[in-house]
């Protein structure tokens, strides 16, 4: 696992992006818990960089997608593709996240690339 920040930075109902191994992710926390996304939305691959939650919502400030924190579904129908969640810890006072290899991005656009008939 790869450090990520310090267990304090993350308040509650809000997170932080940063770029780990090649990879942007997102770690936010609701509910007293820590919860990790490849901060990419599968959209159309902008960057989350919104990191204040919308109630139980991470926000995409490109189109206004919102996915479920917990789970990391889309509730808009604009991304037909979850968020790419990630594990994440906290301990000894900071954050660890499990960050995939920078080939992910690829992964993605791939999983939302339309299908041929
Ligand atoms: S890129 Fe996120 S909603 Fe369009």
């Amino acid at each position: 696992m790869a450090r990520f920040t310090k267990d304090a930075v993350i308040k509650e109902g809000s997170g932080r992006v940063k770029v780990v191994n090649g990879v942007p992710v997102i770690v936010v926390r609701y509910n007293g818990r820590l919860y990790a996304y490849v901060a990419v939305c599968p959209h159309a691959y902008c960057v989350l960089f919104d990191v204040n939650l919308r109630g139980s919502m991470i926000h995409c400030a490109c189109h206004g997608e919102l996915f479920n924190v917990e789970t990391g579904e889309p509730t808009k129908g604009l991304a037909k593709e979850p968020l790419m969640k990630l594990s994440v810890e906290a301990r000894g006072g900071e954050v660890f996240v499990e960050v995939p290899g920078s080939d992910v991005l690829e992964r993605i656009v791939d999983l939302t690339r339309p299908k041929s008939p």
